[in-house]
């Protein structure tokens, strides 16, 4: 007895190593590649989980040759690194300078690519603004970049970076114009949080367990609340942000990909398109929100931040009521809740179990009884918890509320980060943690109406919040109001 203690199953736990793959960044000289795509691609080199074969070639418009490349890419590797890992590491990559926009880049690059390794995947890593997507897939199709090889199983994809649009009609502008191009099945929509341990978990833990299944209902969930609250502002991304705003950003993707994991039914196996054919089905199935149960906010601050318009609109937090029209869920309300410059970086599921029916205690009500609620702690602490009403030592009759915590252990010991997880499944060929086309374009169906009433309000129902603070205290009331309160509360540093 004591801590909690986690038996690893060696034969259930597998990890892939995929053929080799020829990567192709474009944007590489900028910051997502820098801080996220190199490093990762490096974590996956070191727990040799890349194939000798595979090459890193890196474009952008200007900036590097391949020395000083490999010089800058040298600077962002993990210092405790071994050296000749490192430099083993760094000989596959190359540096090409390339325009978007000009066909005879992309021509020249495609002679000087090393050949595919038979079996393996040419991936081509769009880490641009949303923009330049079309021209470029456009260019890598008329250079013959995007051609697959089927006799010795030669594939070809290309993996994007969110925003898919800005909304319905400019997300299927955007998908139909890659469609011209690529199949479905070669297109990687990135979402980072499904590649986050923890989220990957909500799967594992409802799926592969016994007693969870049958209590998640109606008839035994009272609600189900997430929230993702962050105390960065928008740093250097005005320019994006200002557009956007935290429903684009945040509840678009993020938020809908967790709450689709959290409720959706049974997949019939842990696989791209049935995962995705459940969640789809969930999203379809949420009522139209009303906006009167939506709660939108901006942070004192941010009227300030270099980039912003002057009386910006744009919503830097959002809280929202919503509700799935489906026999498993009906009546069962979905908080939702992000922001920015909050009291605290934290991401967290709770589902919340209905109350006993009936309290066999002398005096004591079913009310004062706490329910049960398992928590999901999604970041920066990764792990669950499971609140329990348990008997305190002490009189015979002494209870208190319980919480069973779990915390996953650290980073480096087991699992990979998200984006290093993400890059290995698109070298597999496995879309299971990417968005699928379809499962996009019903999230932005459901924003849609939410959308149209915010841009017409302009920012007539904006609640200014105090930076640092739990955002603007009408989201506080929209749960006071239906008699419950957010599990997460705000205002503590930690409810754990
Ligand atoms: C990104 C958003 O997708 O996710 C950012 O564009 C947000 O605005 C970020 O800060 C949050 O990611 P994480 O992994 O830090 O929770």
């Amino acid at each position: 007895m004591g801590e909690s203690s986690f038996h690893w199953q060696e034969n259930l736990c597998r990890e892939q190593k995929a053929a080799g793959s020829i990567f192709v960044i474009f944007g590489a000289s900028g910051d997502l590649s820098k801080r996220k795509l190199f490093p990762s691609l490096f974590a996956l080199f070191r727990r040799g989980l890349m194939d000798e074969q595979t090459r890193l070639i890196g474009c952008a418009r200007h900036g590097y040759d391949t020395v000083s490349f490999r010089a800058e890419i040298a600077s962002v590797l993990p210092a405790d690194a071994d050296r000749t890992q490192r430099e083993s590491f760094l000989d596959k990559i190359t540096y090409h300078v390339l325009d978007y926009e000009r066909e005879e880049d992309f021509r020249r690059l495609a002679g000087l690519l090393p050949v595919i390794p038979p079996g393996g995947t040419l991936i081509h890593y769009l880490a641009l603004p949303s923009v330049l997507y079309l021209q470029t897939v456009r260019n890598l199709s008329v250079s013959g970049l995007l051609k697959e090889d089927p006799s010795p199983g030669r594939k070809c994809q290309v993996v994007f970076e969110k925003p898919f649009g800005s909304d319905l009609a400019s997300f299927r502008v955007l998908d139909e114009g890659l469609k011209q191009y690529l199949s479905e099945r070669q297109i990687y929509r990135i979402d980072h949080y499904l590649g986050k341990e923890t989220v990957q978990n909500i799967f594992l833990l409802r799926f592969a367990n016994r007693i969870f299944e049958d209590l998640w209902d109606r008839d035994h969930i009272d609600s189900i609340q997430i929230t993702a609250a962050e105390t960065l502002g928008v740093e250097k991304r005005a320019g994006y942000f200002d557009q956007a705003g935290i429903l684009q950003d945040m509840f678009q993707n993020h938020m809908l990909e967790m709450l689709a994991l959290a409720v959706m039914d049974c997949p019939r196996e842990f696989s791209g398109d049935a995962v995705r054919d459940e969640k789809v089905k969930l999203i379809r199935s949420i009522a139209r929100i009303d906006p009167e149960y939506v709660v939108r906010g901006q942070y004192r601050s941010y009227q300030n931040e270099t980039g912003v318009r002057t009386d910006s609109p744009t919503e830097t937090f959002a809280a929202m009521r919503l509700f799935i029209d489906s026999r498993r869920w009906a009546q069962v309300p979905i908080y939702l809740r992000a922001g920015k410059k909050l009291s605290c970086r934290k991401t967290q599921i709770d589902i919340v179990f209905k109350r006993i029916p009936f309290s066999i205690f002398p005096g004591i009500r079913k009310e004062d009884l706490q329910q049960n609620i398992l928590h999901l702690y999604i970041q920066p602490q990764e792990g669950m918890g499971l609140t329990l009403q348990a008997k305190k030592e002490g009189p015979k009759l002494c209870m208190g509320a319980l919480t069973l915590c779990y915390e996953h252990g650290q980073r480096s010991a087991a699992g990979l980060d998200a984006y290093a997880r993400l890059l290995l499944d698109c070298q597999l060929n496995d879309q299971t943690l990417f968005s699928r086309s379809d499962v996009i374009d019903a999230s932005w169906q459901l924003f849609q109406e939410l959308q149209e009433f915010w841009k017409r309000n302009n920012r007539k129902d904006l609640f200014i919040y105090d930076d640092g603070s739990r955002g603007p205290e009408k989201s506080i009331s929209l749960l006071h109001n239906d008699n419950r309160k957010w599990i997460l509360d705000l205002t503590e540093n930690d409810i754990r």
